[in-house]
Parts: structure tokens; sequence; C-alpha cells
């Protein structure tokens, strides 16, 4: 069979998306996934599996190194890449919000400071509602910007709710839902069409087992 590549979001998805896979079939020995090794081959031969930050798992698809990525659909959102999402895993499911210290001031003049690992979909979002933005782009612990006063609400990622409610921080508004996807190279999709449909069958049917079991 050829061989798909398969980039994998490292963090908060990658737990559940080796589950999901070795619910679809595909087998890698414990030592392969405790070791450090950012390329592993699972143990057909059908499937590697490469490892990197989310917001590269669009890139490294779109320019054809990995056939398909599993990577939240927060990270799609703000990507340009050009790439097929032909399935929605139910994995890793959270929103996007726009988020404040709930004693805050209202800033009525001037523009709004927008802090955010997400400067495009926080500029479409606001740019929607025709209000004037500074974005303040962060890498990380976003909420800090609000709590500190560098910005006067944050745009960033909720799953539990914790960090915000353990900041002092008030969801405003919602932006977008979002949860795991699979995605694929335009090209491999149809240069491989036999081993990517045959992958896209196993992870329904891994999907539907498990939603079987829960
Ligand atoms: C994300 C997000 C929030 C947190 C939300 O950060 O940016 O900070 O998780 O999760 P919760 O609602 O379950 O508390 P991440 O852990 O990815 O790290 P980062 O802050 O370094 O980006």
């Amino acid at each position: 069979m050829t061989q798909l590549t398969i980039a994998i979001a490292k963090g908060r998805l990658q737990a559940g998306a080796l589950d999901l896979l070795a619910g679809a079939g595909l087998s890698f020995s414990a030592e392969t996934l405790a070791s450090r090794r950012l390329a592993v081959t699972d143990e057909s031969g059908n499937y590697r599996l490469i490892f990197m930050k989310p917001a590269d798992v669009p890139v490294y698809v779109e320019h054809g190194i990995a056939d398909c990525g599993i990577v939240g659909r927060d990270i799609l959102l703000e990507s340009e890449a050009d790439v097929l999402q032909p399935l929605s895993l139910s994995l890793g499911a959270c929103r996007l919000v726009v988020a404040t210290r709930n004693d805050a001031p209202i800033n009525q003049l001037g523009m709004l400071r927008v802090a955010t690992k997400y400067p495009r979909i926080a500029a479409r979002h606001f740019g929607a509602r025709g209000v004037a933005v500074d974005l303040i782009e962060l890498s990380g612990s976003v909420e800090l910007a609000s709590v500190l006063g560098l910005a006067d609400c944050i745009v960033d990622l909720v799953e539990t709710g914790k960090t915000l409610q353990e900041n002092g921080l008030v969801i405003v508004e919602v932006v977008a839902d979002s949860a795991a996807r699979l995605v694929v190279n335009r090209s491999s999709y149809q240069m491989k069409a036999d081993a990517v449909g045959q992958f896209i069958r196993s992870l329904k049917d891994a999907l539907r087992r498990q939603a079987n079991v829960d």
C-alpha cells in the first residue's frame, strides 16, 4: 500500500489523535510512542506520523510533505493554507472567545486593544463589527495581557474555562467553535486516492465505535 505521512499537532490534541489512530488500526510500539522522535512509522509500514506545533500542520500538509494532518479548527481558521478538510473529528472540542477582566473599565476612547495568538481571526471578527482594534500578537499565556492591562480584551481558546476563571476573566462573546479536523493535501487526495480513502474510512469507523462506547 502507498505510505501516507500524517502530521499530528503536538499538545492538547496529541493523545486523543493517537487514540483515534489506534482505533483506526494504526499500531505503534509503546517504545516508539514514548520516544522523542519526531517521525515514526507504524508497524504495517503504511503510515508515517510526524509531530509538530499545531500552526505548522497546515503548512506541511499544504506543501505536500504530509499527505494528511490532524489539527484544530482554530488553527485552520487562522491559517491561510489551502488544504482539504474532509472530516471533523470528535476530539478537542473548545471555543474561541473574546474575554476580558470582569472588572475591566470599558474603553470608549480610541482603539480597542486586543491581545491574541489568532491575529487574523481577531481582525476578521472585529472588522465584521466595524470595531477598530489595535492587535497585540502574543505567543502564549494570553490571559496575562488582560490581567496586567496590556490589552482591553483577549481573543483566545477556552476548553474547560479554568484558565479564564482562575485569572478573573469572563467571556464576552463566542467567536467560533473548534474541534480537531482531518486535513488532506489536494494533490494527495487525487494521487493517493485509494490510501487516503481507506484512511478516511478507517477513521470514520473508529469515530463510530468511539461514539457507541461513550
Ligand atoms: C490554551 C489557551 C488558554 C488555555 C485554555 O493555552 O490559550 O490559555 O489553553 O484552557 P482551559 O479553558 O482548559 O483552561 P495552551 O494550554 O495551549 O497554552 P499557551 O497559553 O501557552 O498557548
